[in-house]
Order: structure tokens, then C-alpha cells, then sequence
């Protein structure tokens, strides 16, 4: 059987793993989709730069607008991030039919409800598992694992540099800027280290979760949204000598008059499991009215941990592309003919 074709856009921190994760695990990845991956061509902005990965075989570019225009490619993987031309190329891959992957959280909450409809009326998949909480397969627990169940609310530690930045404050005493720098030398940060200390990256995945967890369209704008950055290290030392520890938790729930969507810092009990979630670490718990808790922990951020669960969303859109065409992986739990504002 032929190769499924990929074009990637973006070969920074996500972009650079996933070819890595492809490329190392080819048999593997091959097997479990029923047909082998190509990564066919990929382009980023600077293509002289040393990349970290091998690009052996792949066509480089620096014309985005060609991957997604190329009739070979059948996958586009956006890892460029941002809501400006990653919307537009997006967009214009759909137009062509291309299936998507994306771990871009901003577009997704953003933009998702009409990216979603047009997917829709294209018949393509979007999928988009990278954009929440890293390498933690949480969309894909949620919409398969947790199917039978009516998910009463989720919390979570879903910012990978929020959680980093506070641990280290509090283990080594360490001041904010200094872990921020080194966090996003790490990779773990966004473009925008703004969006990682003020709560608006957890803001965009916890307002992806609770569509997922809820069925209600995308509404980013109502989301209460507070980060970390006003948080002193004298407010992490009098929290542990208390018995608590510092956490910016993302919080959807289901109330009486629709559905809470909150985003903060919180103090924890100590000896509570999230409390103990440290680094880069992320972890959510989910309560769904059959099962009752459920909890997931893994690597919220960084290269090959994000490129994870972009591997799997692609393995998945292979896998239903071999098996049937017509069997495609859902975008979200509404139709968007429904959409229209959910009270939260
Ligand atoms: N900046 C994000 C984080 C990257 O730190 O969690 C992963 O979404």
C-alpha cells in the first residue's frame, strides 16, 4: 500500500520532535496505523538554520502556503503556532481538503468553532490532542475512555512553564524571572511567555477540555482568567509553612446555571496527589458520573513529549483513512449548525 504523505508546518521545539518521534519509530508507528508515514516536505520561516532533527528525504521550504497547496500531501501537521497565519493556512488546507493536525491550543480556542464547520462541510478531520496538556492523551480519555459517562467537571495543572516557575520558586528558592528565562530556553514556554504566566494558554486548553467534557461550543472569552505572575516568593514559603502548596489550577464544572470555566492560582493541601505534581509536569482529573475520578499525569510541555500526541492524532487519521474513508475522527462533541453561546 502506498505511504500516507505529511507536510509539516513549523520545525521549532514540536516541529523538530515530531520528526524525530516519526522518523525513530517508523515500524512501530507504520503498524499501528496500517500504512507507512511519509514525511513528504516541511517548511519553516528560516530553512539555513541547524535544525534538531534529521531531515533526510524531506522537501524543505520556506513557503507554508506551498505545503498546504501541494496535491501530494494528505496530512498537514500546523506547529507554527499563533492565531495570525497559522489560521490562514489551516484554513486554506482544509479548502483543499487536507486532513489536520495541530498542537496549536490558541487557534483551536480561538478559532475552532469555524475552522470545525468548515472541516465539516470539507469532510476532513481536525485533530488536535498536542494542544492540551502536552504528551497526556486527556482529548483522547475523555472523548473514547471516558464515552458512557456524563462528565460532571475537570481540574487541572495545565501549564507545563506555570508549574515548572512555581516548583522551582518553591524547592530552590529560585526568583520568577530567572526560571521563566530558563524555561523558555527549555522549549517549554510559548512564543509569548505572557500567555504561560497570565493564564491565558490554560485558559485556551481548559476552554478546548470543557467543550470536549461538556459537548458546549468554544468560548474562550468566558473563561476567568488569572496567571501566576503576581506571585512572590515570599507567598510561596508562607503557603508551605502553612501545609499548602501553590497551584494554577484550570477548573470547568457544571453548575445549575451552565457551565463555570476558571483559571487561577489555588492553594492545595500538601499531601493531595496534584499538590505533588511538580516541573513540567501536568495532571487533570476528570469525574465522570459512572467512573468517578480519574486522573492523568504526564509531561505538559516540551519537544518530543508534545510531539507524542501529535504522532497520535496523525497515527489515528491514517489509520481511519486506511480503514474507511468515510470514518473520521470527530472534531467536537456539537454540531456546529448548533453552535450558539452556552451560559457559563
Ligand atoms: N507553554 C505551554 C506550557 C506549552 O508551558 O504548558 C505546552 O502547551
Amino acid at each position: 500500500m502506498q505511504s500516507v504523505k505529511i507536510g509539516i508546518l513549523g520545525l521549532g521545539t514540536v516541529g523538530s520532535g515530531t520528526v524525530s518521534v516519526l522518523k525513530r519509530n517508523a515500524r512501530e508507528i507504520s503498524r499501528r496505523a496500517g500504512r507507512d508515514i511519509e514525511i513528504f516536505t516541511a517548511a519553516d520561516r528560516d530553512t539555513d538554520k541547524n535544525f534538531d532533527c534529521d531531515l533526510t528525504g524531506v522537501a524543505l521550504t520556506d513557503d507554508a502556503f506551498s505545503v498546504v497547496n501541494n496535491p501530494e500531501v494528505q496530512i498537514v501537521v500546523e506547529l507554527i503556532g499563533g492565531t495570525g497565519v497559522a489560521r490562514d493556512l489551516v484554513m486554506q488546507a482544509i479548502d483543499n481538503g487536507k486532513h489536520v493536525v495541530t498542537a496549536n491550543k490558541a487557534l483551536i480556542a480561538m478559532h475552532g468553532n469555524e475552522l470545525f464547520a468548515n472541516a465539516q462541510e470539507k469532510g476532513v478531520t481536525i485533530a488536535f490532542e498536542a494542544a492540551v496538556a502536552g504528551g497526556i492523551p486527556i482529548i483522547k480519555a475523555m472523548r473514547e475512555g471516558l464515552a458512557g459517562n456524563r462528565i460532571e467537571w475537570l481540574a487541572g495543572i495545565i501549564n507545563g512553564t506555570g508549574n515548572y516557575i512555581l516548583t522551582e520558586m518553591r524547592d530552590k528558592g529560585r526568583n520568577f524571572s530567572d526560571v521563566l528565562v530558563e524555561a523558555q530556553a527549555l522549549g517549554y514556554a510559548e512564543a509569548d511567555p505572557t500567555f504561560d504566566v497570565e493564564g491565558i494558554d490554560a485558559a485556551h486548553k481548559l476552554t478546548i477540555m470543557a467543550s470536549i467534557a461538556f459537548g458546549i461550543p468554544l468560548q474562550f472569552y468566558k473563561c476567568y482568567t488569572e496567571g501566576i505572575s503576581k506571585i512572590a516568593q515570599e507567598d510561596v514559603q508562607y503557603a508551605a509553612e502553612l501545609g499548602y502548596r501553590i497551584k494554577h489550577l484550570g477548573i470547568a464544572k457544571r453548575t445549575a446555571s451552565g457551565v463555570e470555566l476558571r483559571v487561577h492560582p489555588t492553594l492545595i493541601p500538601h499531601r493531595r496527589l496534584i499538590a505533588n505534581v511538580n516541573g513540567v509536569m501536568n495532571a487533570v482529573v476528570v469525574k465522570g458520573d459512572a467512573v468517578g475520578p480519574t486522573l492523568y499525569y504526564g509531561a505538559g510541555a516540551g519537544s518530543e513529549p508534545t510531539a507524542s500526541a501529535v504522532v497520535a492524532d496523525i497515527v489515528d487519521i491514517v489509520r481511519a483513512l486506511t480503514s474507511d474513508p468515510e470514518n473520521r475522527v470527530p472534531h467536537l462533541a456539537f454540531q456546529p449548525d448548533a453552535i450558539k453561546d452556552t451560559p457559563i
